[in-house]
């Protein structure tokens, strides 16, 4: 026992709560080693019981070929300390893609709870693998790695197999300790391997470290020792916990379902995640107006007060897109419904947004009343009708307890409940045409444990093992586990509610705001970070949350700017904005105060007004990224080391991001700082401010009107400068980070589509274009726009959609209508900014004719 370093100790009592003494831990058979770091053993620290190599496990009895793969046969011929161990498995392998492999264990001899999403169904097998495939008899292991370089990718070999009814636990080597994903945890966007256990089960809780929150996302990226990267996605529902520890290596430890386990090989992160992506689905292209600035706050209390909010914005000329209400707007919390009195103004204030080309958007909780005179609430007397709600384990409709008392939950496992919803959804439209809804509290949360009248004590209530789930029940704040809903016990479904509601919901509209989110959730829904602070830690933290969910396929994201609870101050909601400005979703919420843009001084109005101007400016780019994210899988939000993966000082990184591939933001993140420090990797940067919107006349600026259809070829000469640009050498530098300003830079190479800001997008995306280039040392830049006319829903899909492509090459600038649509001759580029050109030009052109330009050097000299 002794022998087995304390890293590469694998724990055999993992169960919570328990103080494990010798003879605990040998009636398991494991070995027991107090440890002399840690207090207590398990979850955070080193396990002071632990698995002896030979500890027993399955044994691969047969393997054979298939058309896709291999299949073999697992048995185990001593039982475990769980019971009802499945003691013959069956193996799949398949050969998926060259770049993704597949391995499913299951049991033959009875069908298991399978995930119901849909994933590729491959009928052919991969014809040049970049991985190989390994087995090791007895105990059983699988090895995966990358054939290119021999990297070991899984080796499940390391620990014991256990395959239990309630109870299936894998452990694997990682081949470093760089590992991102395994959400929703507020954590750094790189994850602690230093014996961190992070557990998944749907919960609503205002999110702190160590602690399932409301969503669950069993993928993780990994980086290898050479730049490379990998994934690997555990496509299970069931509550679970995925320890890591420093070996490294990583257990997953599920309490029902089967081992079904997708491995991506990249080879760089982008491509890890569009591999991701081509299982469990690719994002939805969001409606442009989505993309704009979104006020909301808990507690306006009346329509007029609401109103009054938008009107002030309106008034001082800052960006606003789209308006909220909170569950105030209902009538006694009950969905589908409004406050007469104090929202008696609803219906009109929904108008005038239209009118004023904005758009409104209300929150809808899953809880329906179940204590309204009958015949005077439709939705729970159509409901019941219809045989809808969720049941508790003796067939009847189980209550709970949310916001407005009492409350039954719908099933959106069953397809009638669709419908119901939509009718609901419909109905209420009728009254107030809103256009986008919020689901919130789908955890399912629920102020009981479990319901009303509490839970059965069965083993769905009280499992043989409990993964580490605040409240140390399944029931904990939600619904009993073993409630019946159409498809499955809730134990099985729980953490996919807030996917199968956001289902229904996007049917009706097509944009959605989700809590609570599971692997595919970004086909139909955003998602924002839940119940943060209005304080400074939480601004930072939002950068690893916003990151990690780019990473899981949800780029429409955001956390509540300002903070949603306790009290902003001036300056943190003015350095929020700032950075909000850049979270994909970019809503300012809060519970109670105001703190909306025009609640603070005009310094600070005016600083934040600016940074929505800028984010507006940018739609074009953002409207772009999006339009990748929805056709390859791309990330909006993108971690540093998604572009420098060869950078290893990139691979911590959290307080900076990108957006896409060139505009590197850099937030202050802390309280009374005039400067920021920032990692520049290796290469030149320009300062963005430097030809923003409001400084059109520095550096190279060319006067031109133009329609994209055409090529468009500008002659420039390029010579030295470096003016604005910071060369660097993959180092920290320190930025100047006056209140009124947050740090952007254009990374060398790109042009990027700006337009001129206006207060709604759908003013600003009439605008012409503004393209900004930024050449490289060499004079090179590429870009593209990806263009509609933001009202038709799904244009790529309808192939109603205008795509262009920026080159920059030998002092020219091409612009190549790569797929052409009417929308694009509409749009027009008006200027172009050149960062880089290294002396004035002695004359341009555009398609042959001589073009006004203005040339700025701000060379330091
Ligand atoms: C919880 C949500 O997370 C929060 O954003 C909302 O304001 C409250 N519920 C009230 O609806």
């Amino acid at each position: 026992c002794s022998q087995i370093p304390e890293a590469w100790r694998f724990d055999c009592y993992p169960e919570r709560g328990v103080v494990v003494t010798e003879e605990m831990c040998h009636a398991r058979n494991c070995c027991f080693i107090q440890s002399s770091q840690t207090k207590t053993s398990g979850r955070n620290g080193v396990p002071w019981c632990f698995y002896t190599p030979d500890y027993p496990s399955y044994e691969l009895v047969s393997i054979t070929d298939t058309e896709m793969g291999k299949v073999g046969k697992l048995l185990r011929n001593k039982k475990t300390y769980y019971p009802k161990d499945i003691d013959a498995l069956q193996v799949e392998v398949l050969y998926e893609e060259d770049n993704r492999l597949r391995v499913k264990i299951t049991d033959p001899a009875e069908k298991r709870y399978e995930v119901p999403i849909d994933v590729p169904v491959v009928q052919k097998k991969a014809s040049n693998p970049s991985y190989t495939v390994d087995f090791i008899k007895e105990p059983f292991g699988l090895i995966v790695k990358r054939t290119q370089t021999g990297t070991v990718l899984l080796n499940t070999s390391i620990a014991p197999l256990f395959y239990a009814d309630q109870f299936l636990q894998m452990s694997t080597s990682l081949p470093s300790r760089f590992i991102y994903g395994l959400g929703e945890h507020r954590s750094n966007f790189l994850h602690d391997v230093q014996w961190n256990t992070l557990t998944m089960w749907a919960r609503d809780v205002p999110p702190m470290e160590l602690t399932n929150l409301y969503g669950v996302h069993p993928f993780y990226l990994s980086m290898e020792s050479d730049g490379m990267a990998y994934g690997f996605f555990m496509l299970n529902s069931n509550a679970m916990d995925v320890a890591l520890q420093p070996a490294p290596a990583i257990t997953w430890r599920m309490i029902g379902g089967i081992l079904d386990f997708y491995i991506f090989l990249g080879p760089d992160p982008s491509s890890v995640i569009a591999q991701y992506l081509d299982v469990v689905g690719k994002p939805a292209m969001p409606i442009f107006w989505a993309l704009g600035y979104h006020l909301c706050r808990w507690g306006y209390k009346s329509s007029d007060k609401t109103w009054n909010v938008v009107k002030e914005m309106r008034n001082n000329g800052i960006p606003q897109d789209v308006q909220w209400n909170d569950i105030d707007y209902m009538d006694h919390a009950l969905d589908f419904t409004y406050d007469t009195v104090n929202f008696s103004g609803l219906p009109e204030l929904v108008k005038d947004l239209h009118r004023h080309d904005q758009h409104y958007v209300m929150i809808l909780d899953p809880g329906i009343s179940n204590s309204q005179l009958p015949g005077s609430y439709w939705p729970f007397d159509e409901g019941m009708k219809r045989g809808i709600f969720i049941n508790d384990s003796n067939g009847d409709v189980l209550i709970g307890k949310v916001w407005p008392g009492l409350t039954a939950f719908p099933d959106f496992s069953n397809p009638d409940t669709h419908e119901w919803w939509y009718q609901n959804l419909k109905r209420f439209h009728e009254k107030v045409p809103f256009d986008g809804v919020w689901i919130d509290m789908n955890e399912p949360s629920n102020f009981f444990d479990g319901s009303l009248n509490g839970c059965p004590d069965n083993e769905l209530e009280n499992p043989p093992y409990t993964p580490g789930i605040l409240g140390g029940t399944l029931k904990a704040k939600t619904v009993c586990a073993s409630a019946r809903q159409k498809i499955s016990t809730h134990y099985n479904i729980h953490s996919l509610y807030g996917l199968m509601e956001a289902k229904a919901t996007e049917r009706y509209r097509p944009f959605v705001i989700s809590r609570s989110t599971f692997p595919s959730q970004g086909k139909y829904s955003g998602h924002w970070l839940g119940d943060n602070r209005s304080q400074w830690k939480d601004l930072a933290t939002s950068i690893p949350g916003m990151l990690t969910f780019n990473i899981l396929g949800i780029p429409l994201i955001g956390a509540d700017i300002c903070g949603f609870g306790g009290s902003t101050t001036e300056e943190l909601c003015v350095r929020w904005t700032q950075l909000g400005a850049f979270y994909p979703f970019s809503r300012n919420h809060n519970s109670i105060d105001e703190q909306e843009p025009t609640a603070f001084s005009p310094a600070a109005r005016t600083a934040m007004k600016e940074a929505i101007l800028l984010r507006y400016s940018l739609f074009p780019h953002l409207y772009t990224l999006f339009h990748h994210a929805h056709i390859s899988g791309r990330t909006v939000a993108t971690p540093l080391l998604f572009q420098f993966p060869n950078d290893e000082k990139t691979y911590g990184i959290d307080k900076q991001f990108l957006w896409g591939k060139s505009l590197l933001v850099t937030p202050v993140l802390e309280e009374g700082r005039d400067y920021v420090v920032g990692y520049f990797p290796e290469g030149l940067w320009y300062d963005f401010h430097t030809v923003s919107h409001k400084s059109l006349d520095t550096l190279l600026v060319i006067h031109i009107s133009l329609t994209v259809e055409f090529r468009t070829i500008f002659i420039l000469y390029v010579c030295h400068m470096q003016g604005d640009s910071l060369v660097s050498s993959g180092e920290e530098i320190s930025l100047q980070a006056p209140k009124d300003k947050i740090n952007l830079h254009l990374r060398e190479g790109s042009v990027i589509p700006t337009q001129r800001p206006n207060t709604t997008l759908w003013v600003s995306s009439s605008q012409p274009l503004h393209l900004i280039v930024s050449l490289s040392e060499d004079g090179l830049a590429k870009g593209d726009l990806f263009w509609d006319d933001g009202e038709t829903l799904d244009t790529y899909e309808k192939d109603q959609y205008a795509y262009i492509y920026f080159t920059v090459q030998q002092n020219t600038m091409t612009s190549e209508v790569l797929h052409n649509h009417e929308e694009a001759t509409y749009i027009t580029v008006e200027t172009v900014s050149f960062y880089g050109v290294k002396t004035e030009p002695e004359n341009i052109t555009v398609n042959s004719q001589e073009a006004a330009f203005t040339y700025h050097n701000n060379q330091v000299i």
